[in-house]
């Protein structure tokens, strides 16, 4: 790392290229760190004036409050929401952070040192821009040089401004079974609060934005995205301030926050990652899934395609037995499975949620000779083997439990709120931290376990941490999820090859920060197809098809009791990572040829699905008929379309698809995903063709799909 320059105070302008987008921030004349651009790339030609603060509007808006700062501290007038709030021993809350000076380890990252005007705090702001996508990585370093402990009450991560314009504002919510839903609206004046308080990532808003400006659409516009990688209580805020401007604030959640950071110490806040797209909301999330793939991913550059999975869970339930087990991985190996998860059932004295989780021993019942027997089944079989697991929960009917009942988040003397029937370990503490770690290393050293899925059923209630001082206890929003962070870096370590699934219940832990560690996430605990379509459509604007599991379920569902062929649930999941959900003792012959043929066939684009470029050609969104997704190998060379009927009337067809991303010059061959040839069609034409003529698919009636590949010549 080059050394800290000490800069000029003002005019400084600091500038950071990569992709298509330039971003620069400069020191204006008071000493603030203040943003001057961020859009398309300019000319390394251009320079960028350096900073000069807002004028004052009137005697209520200063400049402190109207310049767009990159890190403001709450103090001097500051009404918009602040970067970093503290409170110092003697009462003061005025924090003003001026430049101090800044670093260049590389021409992609910037360093920048701000300091209170009068205390020795100091904020070092993180700043990488990935050269591929233009991807921004800014994160805040806050260190208390003070001799007096201070208490900061507000920390995010970085704040990304835009200037006055018409915007609409795009954002995922959802619940239980519904998770990814899209909302879009025009941001107006005020502040649109994206957040979760629950301790954890959350399926009711997930940490992710995209702002279109003026008539930006899915494929046309500029557009300014990102998402925060962390896994606690988060927020993101987006303002529109007094003067137009908008503001986009993430970080630690304030909400109950208070980090206590005694003299000496420092906070890291976690990475809040933004970029820019000159091509609409599909250009944004093309962007973000190729930066998740090559820069995010434990497996990162080269993360390999997912291996098909089958796991039992809504074929046995907790019904899990040694021989049920091994009848189910004979019949999915002969689907061409590469990985059989045995999900909840197998440990402590499970058989019903009501007890068990924290007791990590295989249950003797269920497998009288351990999980050996099963496991090398499953190898001699040719697949390997997942494990289902909640480490950070204990039901309170447990061995865990009643052995340490102070291991729970709790206010002594208040009630323990039950979810599930559980409660949730308290994973800031040290003595907790080993306990999961150990069970979990022994679990896998003992085990030939290929894969993890790591499960988080609830969410946080009285989150007290009474074995530390009162003023340490809030630290656990930021302590307990780094040692869930630490304890997945280190199995990883310790084990390296094997691969986690973030899962909670559904979609309940998904962000960057988690993926960070795992492999995969579970988007869902509804498996119902056409619920999925939606589902894919709200989840890829944030994340790539890679991490996306997607199972084949049985028909009628249970949650609605909708009927759907197999075909059709199977071209559902396979534009996202396939897997099986369904119980193959019920299935037909027709059946498994119908899976087999699939599975086949999905090995032959799977690698263009899961990490090619996805284009939402029609977004089941706001209720349309008509589905179209289609997905292009970055090297062009080859194609995939998915097209889904949800229910036609009066006989109406499919419209015809042009498609995007092509070479036009190049031919492609155009098949069915099974590699048979189309009536109707050409057999081959350009990408011109297929981009401007475009592809008539006959398709109407109600829940009906078709694939289709186009292979380069
Ligand atoms: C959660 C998961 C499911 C399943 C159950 C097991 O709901 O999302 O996939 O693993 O737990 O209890």
């Amino acid at each position: 790392m080059a050394a800290a320059v000490a800069e000029p105070a003002a005019k400084t302008v600091f500038r950071l290229d990569g992709g298509d987008a330039t971003y620069a921030f400069g020191v204006n004349e008071h000493g603030e760190l203040q943003q001057l651009y961020w859009g398309g790339r300019i000319a390394s030609t251009d320079a960028v004036a350096p900073a000069e603060a807002e004028r004052e509007w009137a005697s209520f808006d200063s400049p402190y409050n109207n310049t767009p700062q990159e890190y403001a501290g709450w103090g001097a007038g500051l009404f918009q929401e602040a970067a970093l709030k503290v409170t110092f021993a003697d009462g003061n809350r005025d924090l003003v952070l001026h430049y101090v000076a800044s670093t260049r380890p590389d021409v992609h990252s910037i360093e920048v040192k701000l300091k209170d005007i009068h205390r020795a705090v100091t904020v070092t702001l993180h700043y990488k821009i990935d050269p591929d996508t233009g991807i921004l990585a800014r994160s805040a370093t806050i260190e208390n040089g003070e001799p007096q402990p201070i208490l900061i009450e507000q920390a995010a991560a970085a704040a990304y401004s835009l200037p006055p314009a018409h915007y609409t504002h795009n954002y995922l919510t959802g619940r239980w079974a519904g998770e990814w839903t899209l909302n879009s609206e025009a941001i107006h004046g005020g502040e649109r609060v994206l957040e979760s308080r629950r301790g954890t990532t959350g399926h009711q808003a997930n940490p992710w934005f995209a702002i279109g400006k003026g008539d930006a659409d899915e494929e046309h516009g500029e557009a300014w995205f990102g998402a925060l990688a962390w896994s606690g209580s988060w927020r993101i805020t987006i303002e529109q301030d007094q003067l137009d401007k908008v503001r986009v604030t993430g970080g630690f959640n304030p909400f109950d926050f208070g980090y206590q950071l005694k003299s000496g110490e420092t906070l890291e806040t976690p990475v809040f990652y933004a970029g820019y797209s000159d091509r609409g909301f599909g250009g944004a999330s093309r962007l973000m899934a190729r930066f998740t793939l090559a820069e995010v991913l434990p497996q990162a550059p080269h993360p390999k395609p997912r291996p098909v999975i089958y796991n039992s869970w809504e074929a046995t339930g907790f019904d899990v037995t040694e021989a049920g087990q091994e009848a189910l991985a004979e019949k999915a190996a002969a689907l061409g499975i590469d990985r059989f998860v045995v999900d909840d059932g197998w440990f402590g004295q499970r058989k019903t949620d009501n007890a068990g989780l924290g007791d990590w021993y295989v249950n003797q019942q269920k497998f009288p000779n351990g999980l050996k027997p099963l496991i090398d089944k499953v190898h001699s079989l040719g697949m390997d083997f997942g494990l289902w697991v909640e480490p950070e929960m204990v039901n309170p009917d447990s061995d865990l439990y009643r052995k340490h009942p102070d291991w729970v988040l709790n206010f002594p003397g208040r009630p323990r709120t039950e979810e599930r029937n559980q409660l949730v370990l308290n994973l800031a503490r040290q003595d907790v931290r080993d306990y999961v770690f150990g069970f979990l290393d022994k679990l896998l050293t003992e085990n030939r376990i290929a894969f993890l899925k790591w499960d988080y059923n609830r969410n946080w209630s009285e989150p007290g941490w009474d074995q530390v001082p009162v003023a340490e206890q809030k630290q656990v929003y930021v302590k307990f999820i780094r040692n869930l962070y630490s304890i997945l870096a280190e199995l990883r370590a310790k084990h390296p090859g094997i691969e986690i699934e973030s899962c909670s219940g559904g979609g309940g832990r998904v962000d960057l920060g988690i993926l960070h560690y795992t492999d995969e996430v579970w988007p869902s605990d509804n498996t119902d197809p056409l619920d999925r379509l939606t589902q894919h459509d709200g989840f890829a604007r944030a994340y790539p098809a890679q991490v996306m599991l997607s199972w084949v379920t049985d028909s009628p569902h249970g949650m609605n009791n909708r009927t759907t062929s197999l075909a059709y649930r199977f071209l559902v999941s396979m534009e996202a990572s396939l897997g099986i959900g369904a119980n193959l003792d019920k299935w037909t012959e027709e059946d498994t040829s119908t899976a087999k043929r699939l599975i086949a066939a999905y090995h032959g684009v799977q690698k263009t699905v899961v990490q090619g470029d996805l284009y939402r050609l029609i977004s089941p969104a706001n209720g349309s008929e008509f589905t179209a997704t289609e997905m292009v190998s970055p090297d062009k060379g080859q194609g995939v379309l998915f097209a889904y009927v949800h229910s036609t009337q009066e006989g109406r067809g499919f419209p015809r698809v042009q498609l995007l991303g092509l070479e036009p010059a190049a031919t492609y061959a155009l098949s069915n995903i099974e590699g048979h040839t189309l009536p109707g069609t050409p057999a081959e034409a350009s990408g011109a063709w297929w981009m401007r003529h475009g592809i008539d698919i006959d398709l109407r009636g109600d829940f009906q799909a078709a694939a289709f590949r186009f292979d380069r010549k």
